[in-house]
């Protein structure tokens, strides 16, 4: 489906280029973005508050694009939670089975099942004013529950929480749909939510789907540098460089603050680029002190000074200069280096991402069905 505001108009911008994607019976799928990519609008479009430009929505094989939302049976759970201030938390969450006519004594009995389970019991009396924020929103979940939908749409629903209470949060919403097996549209522009709920992630930018995937196959196979750089924290850097023809090929940056030689699968997959430009992306767990244990596959090895260190807790970032270039490195937190002080790190080449310099593409992924 695809969408354009103000159509026909000389401003008319395309909001959401094109996405052809099969919510599964039950499945999680999160939108992930930086702000304006587009993930609302794709929302409404599925909800029915906004015409869908070209294109075809379904929801269990029937075409719903002429359908009022009313008629698709989906719920909404908006940002701003959008409950009625005068209702209690009850009448809130009784609120659709009322215009549905059902029985008193039914609404009572699906209200108290769900007031149940999202913990609301004590305060299914009070109005929305006199409500946490963390009960604000699981009277919103809430209500989106008793209604029984084909398929749930969260717009950013954690968003005004503080971070405790969307961690949990979170939690509660993945156990919510794992218990309820219920179809789940969620959106957040926070990559951590995505990574921990999704069952499948589309990663948007600029309107444009980049990548469809599993959590961890996102993670480990990204299709472009925006992907690699907006999933991971702390990001992936990324370095532009060029291969040299050899023997033996090497990486060398720029200005040559980075330079070693190519080995194995990275060695293989950037054959084809000797001679030439490209970018190559570093994620901290890629790096190791050189005294710390060694890992499988081939090293290159790097000395720098050390820039910053950040304490993580069980672990510690360590932010290495090489003159024009700083690569941050995981690192045990156990025995932590000085700032200022000289160190040796060991690269794991198997562990980098190379682009191509034009396209922003990953070179040669090992994976082949990475594509969106
Ligand atoms: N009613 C509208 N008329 C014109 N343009 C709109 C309208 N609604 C949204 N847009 C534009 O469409 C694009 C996508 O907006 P959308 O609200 O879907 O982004 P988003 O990914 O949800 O962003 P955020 O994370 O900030 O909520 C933006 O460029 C926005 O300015
Ligand atoms: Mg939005």
């Amino acid at each position: 489906m695809r969408k354009v505001f103000d159509e026909g108009e000389a401003d008319g911008a395309v909001a959401v280029q094109g996405i052809d994607l099969d919510v599964r019976d039950g499945e999680l799928v999160v939108f992930v973005g930086p702000s304006g990519c587009g993930k609302t609008t794709v929302l409404r479009m599925i909800a029915g508050l906004e015409t869908i430009t070209a294109g075809r929505i379904s929801i269990d094989g029937r075409v719903v694009n002429d359908l009022p939302p009313k008629a698709r049976d989906v719920a909404m759970v908006f940002q701003n939670y959008a409950l009625y201030p005068h209702l209690t938390v009850f009448e809130n969450m009784a609120f659709a089975l009322r215009l549905r006519n059902q029985s008193r004594a039914d609404i009572e009995a699906q209200v108290s099942r769900v007031s149940a389970t999202l913990g609301l019991d004590r305060v299914l009396r009070r109005k929305p004013a006199q409500l946490s924020g963390g009960e604000r929103q699981r009277v919103a979940i809430g209500r989106a529950i008793v209604r029984n939908p084909r398929v749930f749409l969260f717009d950013e629903p954690l968003s005004n929480l503080d971070a405790a209470l969307r961690i949990q949060m979170r939690r509660e919403i993945g156990a919510l749909h794992r218990s309820l097996g219920a179809t789940m549209i969620y959106v957040t522009h926070d990559q951590v939510e995505a990574m921990t709920l999704g069952d499948r992630i589309v990663v948007m930018a600029s309107g444009r789907v980049q990548q469809i995937d599993a959590p961890r196959d996102l993670y480990r196979y990204p299709r472009n540098r925006f992907v690699g750089t907006f999933i991971g924290s702390p990001a992936m850097t990324v370095l532009p460089g060029h291969v040299t023809i050899g023997p033996p090929p090497e990486f060398r940056t720029t200005s040559g603050a980075v330079a070693f030689s190519l080995a194995g699968t990275l060695a293989a997959r950037l054959a084809p680029y000797a001679g030439r430009a490209i970018l190559l992306g570093f994620r901290p767990e890629a790096l190791a002190l050189t005294r710390d244990p060694g890992r499988d596959g081939p090293v290159a090895a790097l000395r720098g000074t050390v820039e910053a260190l950040e304490l993580m807790g069980s672990d510690a970032l360590v932010t290495v200069r090489m003159a024009d270039v700083e690569l941050t490195a995981r690192i045990d937190a156990q025995d932590l280096p000085l700032v200022g002080a000289t160190i040796d790190l060991t690269v794991a080449l198997d562990r980098l991402h190379p682009f191509d310099a034009d396209t922003e593409e990953a070179i040669a992924p090992l994976r082949s069905d990475s594509r969106a």
